[in-house]
């Protein structure tokens, strides 16, 4: 009997070997291999080796429909419940895809200080300021491992995304953003599996708690969560 398709890799004499159906499943097999080789040798590299994704990445790391649809910026808008003139500090805001979000939530009297320890970032940050006419940011050069130079208690809220598991010592940038948090303050952390610095939700549980940050709540699921701390004193 003659059988066409898929019905014909499944007939007692085509099973998988049927014409040229078998290179196209081994080439498939492969590529799914090497994918997973990749991912496992970025991440341990990573895991060893932490340094800042560089700027040149800056706007392909925040392009794109798929990271505004699993990681909206109104995830991290509602996340931190921004509202009319709020003081908010962006940590990491590479180019800027949240910062402008949260930043049009804050005004017109907000202000978000936008926080980043690449010049080429904040340049891009300038550059989507520029295009999309937002003026109520301010770029911060500054490492937040080190001493971020804005006043203790300044900040309502504070946000990341994808950034702390990037920092060598990620206790002391959450030391950090706690002097900046007002008492009461949350500090909202955003994180997605397809990074490839991602932690499980309960590591960054253990380093806020090491820092003195109090879990309020997790919005999301355990491969794409937002985490909200809360400072109490
Ligand atoms: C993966 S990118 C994320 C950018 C942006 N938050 C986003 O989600 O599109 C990480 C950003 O954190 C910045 N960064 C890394 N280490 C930092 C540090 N120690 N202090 C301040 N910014 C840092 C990098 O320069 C980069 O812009």
């Amino acid at each position: 009997m003659h059988c066409d398709g898929i019905v014909g890799r499944f007939t007692p004499n085509g099973f998988l070997f049927q014409g040229a159906y078998w290179v196209v499943e081994v080439v498939i097999l492969i590529l799914i291999f090497m994918l997973l080789w990749i991912c496992c040798c970025v991440r341990s590299i990573r895991y060893s080796w932490k340094f800042p994704i560089p700027a040149f990445m800056g706007n392909a790391i925040a392009a794109g429909p798929y990271r505004r649809r699993v990681q909206p910026p109104s995830m991290v808008v509602d996340a931190i419940d921004a509202k009319p003139g709020m003081t908010v500090i962006d940590i990491g805001c590479g180019s800027g895809l949240y910062t402008v979000a949260v930043a049009e939530a804050v005004q017109p009297d907000g202000v978000v200080y936008a926080v980043d320890i690449q010049e080429g970032m904040l340049e891009k940050l300038r550059s989507r300021m520029k295009r999309e006419g937002i003026e109520n940011i301010i770029p911060v050069l500054a490492d937040a491992e080190g001493r971020i130079p804005l006043d203790d208690g300044i900040a309502d809220a504070i946000f990341s995304t994808a950034v702390i598991p990037e920092i060598p010592d990620p206790v002391k940038a959450l030391l950090q953003i706690k002097r900046l948090l007002k008492t009461g303050g949350l500090f909202a952390e955003a994180e997605f599996l397809l990074d490839p610095d991602f932690p499980l939700a309960g590591t960054v549980k253990k380093w806020a708690r090491k820092a003195g940050l109090v879990f309020e709540r997790q919005v999301g699921h355990a491969m794409r969560y937002v985490l909200v701390f809360r400072k109490d004193s």
